[in-house]
Parts: C-alpha cells; structure tokens; sequence
C-alpha cells in the first residue's frame, strides 16, 4: 500500500485517483476547483463516466480514496504525486502547459520529503525536462525527487476498464529506482510494462494516438473513394481487417474523430514536429480530411434538399461518441453551425450529452426522445452512434418526417432495409444511394 496524491481531477485523474485506490492504495485526489471537490465529497461526479461513482464510493467509504483543495494536505506523507491536470491546445495547436507549471511549482514548494512526480497528462515531448527544472528552481530548499512520465490510454466512456486492463504500461524516467516505483504500483494490473526514457515515452503516447487518428482518417479517405466507385467501406473494413497486420479496430467510416485528445495531440504533435523542421505531411493530411468528414453531411443534405434555409434538420446525437455527455471538439458542433449558417432550424436529441451540450449550442431545439427530433423534420442526419439509435422503429420514424431524407453519419443503419422503409438514405461511403448508383 502506498500513498499517492493525484493533482488534478478530470477525467485523467478522477479514474487515476480512484483506479490507485481499488487497488488498495491511500490516495488523496487534489483540485484548486473548490465546487468540484465539495461536490466530490458529497459523491457528485464532475464528470459523465458509467460506473465511476460506484467505485469512488466504494473507495472514499474504506477510507483509501479522499479529496482536498489543499497541497499540504495531499501531499502529506505521498510518496508520488500524479499531475493529471489538463493541457488544452494553445495558440497554434501547441499545447498549453500553465496548469502542468502550477503544479509542478506548488509540488515543489510544498513537498516535505523525497518524492516522485509522475507526469500522466498527455504533454509535448520534453516536458518531463522542463518539470524537473521547475522542481529543482521553486524549492525552497533541495529535497530528492525523480520525475517520471506515466501517459494515459484510457478512452472515454469505458476509462476505468480501460485503467483495470491496459494493454500496456508505458513509463519513462532518467532514474530507474523511480521508473520502478511507478511500475510497482501497476503491477497488479498483469499488463505488459514498457520502461524507457522521458522523452520516448511522452512520443509514445503520441505516437499512438495520432496513429489512431491516421486510421480514422484512412478509413474516411477509403469511404470517400467508395461513395465514387460503389463498393461499401462496412464491408471493406470487415475484409480487411481480417489481416492480423491490420485487424477489425478504428475502422469506422463516419462524421470523423472528435474529443479532448485525438484533435488536441495530433495538432501538438504537428506543432512539435515543424517548430523543429519536419513538415509533418501525413499528419496535416489526417486534419484535413478529418475537418472533411464533418462537412460531408452538409454535401448530402444539399445534393438531396438543395436550399436548406428555412428546412428543418433533426439530429440524432450531439456528444463526440457514445457513453460520453464530452461535447468537446464534437462533430456536432460544426454540423450544427454550418446548418444555421444556412439558415435551417436545427432539432437535437442525445442520451446523455444535452446538458453539456446546452452549453455550446444555445439556438438548437432539444428534445426528449429520437422519435420527437425526427417528426416534421426534412431530414434525419445520425451523428453519435449511441446504441438506442440502432434499435428505433424506422418505418414508424420514416412515415412521421415532411421528407424521409436519412444521412447515416456513423453508418449504424443497412442501406437497403433504409430504402425499403422509404428513406432517401445517405451513409458515409457506403457506396449505395438506395437507387442502386454510386453515392
Ligand atoms: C482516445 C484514445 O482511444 C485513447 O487511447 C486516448 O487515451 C484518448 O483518446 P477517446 O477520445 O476517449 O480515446 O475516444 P475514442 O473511442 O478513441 O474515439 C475518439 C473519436 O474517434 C470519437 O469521436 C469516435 O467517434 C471516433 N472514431 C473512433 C471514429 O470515427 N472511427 C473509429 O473507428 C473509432
């Protein structure tokens, strides 16, 4: 059992505090956010994620999980302190790293004993450096401490499954004694252990995901190319994905990749290459059609309803994925702006998400249920593949809309069953208009 403090408390450190807790750990989760800690201790989650409450109970009830505003109480007895703040994109898609400065100095200042900083915020490549040069400047007097890169790999929606079962356990560090504290307090999870320097940890990150992304926007390329030569890109992926070089994941055509990382580190990662003279070709190119892939809905909707203005356009989800309220960097967010650049109305329903939504969107009518958005709406455009959109009564939906115009923007729905109810449908590559003729 160790004592960790874990400074910051999103999504990244929430799932951190309380995953280093199950596992039997004294963690104390830190945040200058006064409302989101008072809420914490009355079992409010800031944050939409299935299951997390139950395990943050479970933990504060046992007395190994608690949350404060103040470093001298975190910090108090810790033998590592997790910076788990956020490093939203800055000017230039370089990441902004104030809050990563504040707590590697109020860490700095109020450390008592020998410690290890461990950095799990997804941070440019040199960032472990530059903390460890923060530390050693803001001290009032010397105290040993090592700094270790530990990045993240949870995804949204399934985070704690995701900490619980990682594929992998990437740590970084100039000082081995402290890279294998950190892998300690992992071993438990039985994951592979990848132990390398800061640097080549904080590319791993990355690394991974702009790759991730890359395939997204592979995928979308594909599905462009199929909606000119009629092949369906669900089907392509499924035969290519049986190619264990290439396997079944992150082959979803669609609206593209939203969130707070995708976008966020494949912009950094750019940034960082051509602030140092490499032009980062492929990644410019991954943006580009991702900005694309969102802008396509408005292509269908003009090639079948010509002049949107004055149209009524129901959408069917708003987050940037399912089992997520995150409106960040959401697709949605720009398909909604481009409608009412035109001059539609704009009817919306998601699950989970409205509430965050709400927030962006302030001219978007919101309804309560699927069935709602889509009655006397001139189009349906998907833009979340949540899964109770995948179960609706379509002929019920298709029969209730002023025109049954049906823009699949997750590909959730088979072209041709669409046709059969009626529907003028549109999928994302799918290579079928319902007439039998390439998209
Ligand atoms: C991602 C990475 O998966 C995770 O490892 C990292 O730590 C944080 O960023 P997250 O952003 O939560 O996680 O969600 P993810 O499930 O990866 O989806 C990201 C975006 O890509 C979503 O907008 C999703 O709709 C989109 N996506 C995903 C596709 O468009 N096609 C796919 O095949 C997969």
């Amino acid at each position: 059992m160790k004592n960790i403090c874990v400074v910051g408390v999103g999504y990244v450190g929430l799932v951190t505090a309380t995953a280093f807790s199950d596992l039997g750990n004294k963690v104390t989760a830190l945040d200058i956010n006064e409302e989101r800690i008072e809420g914490l201790k009355k079992g409010e989650m800031p944050i939409y994620e299935p299951g997390l409450a139950e395990v943050v109970k479970r933990n504060v009830d046992a007395g190994r999980l608690s949350f404060t505003t103040s470093y001298e109480e975190g910090l108090r007895d810790a033998g590592f302190a997790f910076i788990c703040v956020g490093t939203p994109e800055g000017v230039d898609g370089e990441a902004d790293l104030q809050y990563v400065r504040m707590a590697a100095e109020e860490i700095a200042r109020t450390m008592t004993a020998p410690l290890i900083v461990v950095n799990k915020s997804t941070v440019p490549v040199g960032t472990g450096d530059w903390v460890s040069d923060i530390i050693r400047e803001t001290q009032p007097k010397h105290i040993d401490f090592a700094v270790v890169s530990c990045p993240e790999f949870l995804r949204e929606g399934s985070a704690v499954a995701d900490f619980m079962n990682p594929d992998r356990v990437v740590l970084g560090s100039l000082d081995e004694d402290a890279a294998d504290k950190v892998a300690q307090l992992h071993l438990s999870l039985r994951a592979p252990i990848v132990v390398t320097d800061l640097r080549t940890a904080e590319m791993i990150k990355y690394a991974s995901n702009a790759f991730l992304a890359t395939r997204i926007s592979f995928i979308n390329e594909i599905a462009n190319i199929c909606e000119a030569l009629g092949a369906d890109v669900k089907e392509v992926a499924v035969g290519m994905g049986y190619d264990k070089r290439i396997g079944h994941h992150f082959l979803d055509a669609g609206v593209g990749y939203g969130g707070s990382c995708f976008p966020k580190d494949v912009k950094a990662l750019a940034h960082m290459a051509s602030v140092h003279g490499k032009h980062p070709q492929l990644l410019q190119s991954v943006m580009e059609i991702n900005d694309f892939q969102r802008r396509t809905v408005m292509l269908k909707l003009r090639e079948i309803l010509g002049e949107l203005d004055g149209k009524t356009i129901g959408l069917l989800g708003l987050a940037f994925k399912p089992n997520t309220d995150d409106m960040r960097e959401a697709p949605s967010i720009t398909i909604v702006e481009a409608l009412m650049d035109e001059g539609a109305r704009v009817r919306a329903y998601d699950p989970v998400a409205m509430t965050q939504a709400r927030r962006v969107l302030k001219k978007v009518d919101y309804a309560n249920d699927p069935y709602s958005v889509a009655e006397g709406s001139d189009a349906l455009v998907v833009v979340t593949d949540w899964n109770e959109f995948k179960q609706l009564d379509m002929e019920r939906v298709c029969q209730s809309m002023q025109q049954p115009v049906l823009v699949d923007g997750r590909n959730i729905y088979d072209p041709r069953k669409m046709q059969e109810f009626g529907f003028t449908y549109r999928g994302i590559g799918r290579g079928y208009d319902g007439a039998g003729n390439a998209e």
